[in-house]
């Protein structure tokens, strides 16, 4: 059985975004309290074999074209280099992308490069050593700066650098993060604080808005229009005058309003998180767990035709688009870091 994944308003998932684990060696206070949570235990996470079982269908059988590895921090996976390499190495090969903190990434850039990775983004808030450590309650500044050096240095690109801005007074520092990626060679998008911190705690009178960043911006930066179309991507960018990429365009930098602007309409994302549940959005209120299926003794074809099975039927009750701007929003159980940012 072959066809995309398609839901009642005509929306077609193509990119897949992965939940390798929902452990962080990370505390991001907008993210997870600073005992951490109550991780998934080991034998209900799935195994590198079941993971490279769920995205074959996934890559073969539902038109599947894009994988991005996220977490948690998915770098805590040692098997991370294995599943990059399995599912480049399948026929009609997706483009494969990874979402990091960064810790460690300076041993691992060149070695995740080898295995097929293509893209990765990096989530760094201040270039502020002292703010940095406040922000993720560990003083790692460095290893972070290490880290997204080492990945440009092996080839992947563009690198982008992911900023929350979880203060107003964080404002400040933005230009200062601009001009440190501009000069790396690092592509900065600036994003909305969506409502999914463990502690349920996001407010938004608090949140920081898309117009307060770009208003911030244009005080240092000039910024115009980019001419090339957004297609799914959450990001909206802007060219930076004056300034180029290591490709020799003109520089960009992004602005991700989640909340403010909301980008449902295109969206063409499905999810699987580390205990083998489907997703079809961010804020989804059911899930579809496939390890039933993956663990219930079934022919490897029989297996294959049951997930597929499962994820069109996922996918196809997907809501026109999240409710976080209306009345009865009411917020995942699952905090962001065990869904998959
Ligand atoms: P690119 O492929 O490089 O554009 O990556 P991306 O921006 O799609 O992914 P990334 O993991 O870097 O996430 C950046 C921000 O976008 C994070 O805050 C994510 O939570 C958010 N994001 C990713 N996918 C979705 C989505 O489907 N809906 C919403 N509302 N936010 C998303
Ligand atoms: N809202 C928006 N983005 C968030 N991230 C973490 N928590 C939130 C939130 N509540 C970002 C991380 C990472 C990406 C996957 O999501 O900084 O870069
Ligand atoms: Fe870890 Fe990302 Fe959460 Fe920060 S936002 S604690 S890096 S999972």
């Amino acid at each position: 059985s072959s066809g995309p994944l398609i839901d009642t308003f005509g929306r077609v998932a193509s990119d897949l975004r992965v939940s390798v684990t929902d452990r962080c060696n990370l505390r991001c206070t907008y993210c997870m309290p600073a005992e951490g949570l109550d991780w998934l235990p080991s034998e209900d996470l799935l195994t590198t074999d079941e993971f490279v079982r769920v995205l074959t269908v996934a890559v073969r059988d539902l038109g599947i074209r894009r994988i991005r590895f996220t977490g948690g921090e998915p770098l805590l996976r040692r098997d991370l280099e294995e599943l990059i390499a399995a599912a480049s190495n399948m026929p009609e090969a997706p483009e494969l992308a990874l979402t990091t903190n960064g810790l460690g990434l300076r041993h691992r850039a060149q070695a995740l490069a080898d295995a097929g990775l293509h893209r990765i983004n990096v989530s760094l808030d201040t270039i502020d050593p002292a703010r940095f450590a406040q922000i993720t309650r560990r003083d790692r500044l460095s290893n972070v700066l290490d880290g997204l050096a080492a990945a440009r240095d092996a080839g992947l690109q563009p690198v982008k650098v992911n900023a929350v801005v979880p203060n107003r007074d964080d404002l400040a520092g933005l230009p200062d993060l601009l001009r440190f990626c501009l000069g790396e060679g690092y592509q900065l998008r600036i994003i909305e604080q969506m409502p999914l911190d463990a502690d349920h705690r996001w407010d938004r009178g608090a949140m920081v808005t898309a117009d307060e960043i770009l208003t911030t911006l244009r005080r240092t930066f000039e910024l115009d229009p980019d001419p090339r179309p957004r297609g799914g991507a959450p990001a909206a960018t802007w060219l930076v005058r004056g300034h180029t990429d290591p490709t020799g365009q003109t520089a960009r930098v992004g602005v991700i309003a989640s909340v403010t602007r909301p980008f449902c309409g295109d969206c063409d994302r499905t999810r699987l998180t580390a205990d083998g549940a489907l997703r079809n959005c961010l804020f989804a209120d059911a899930e579809t767990s496939l390890m039933p299926a993956l663990r219930g003794g079934l022919s490897e074809t029989a297996l294959d035709a049951e997930i597929a099975r499962r994820w069109r039927g996922d996918m196809w009750h997907k809501a026109a688009g999240h409710a976080v701007n209306t009345t009865d929003f009411r917020q995942p159980d699952r905090p962001m870091s065990a869904i998959g940012g």
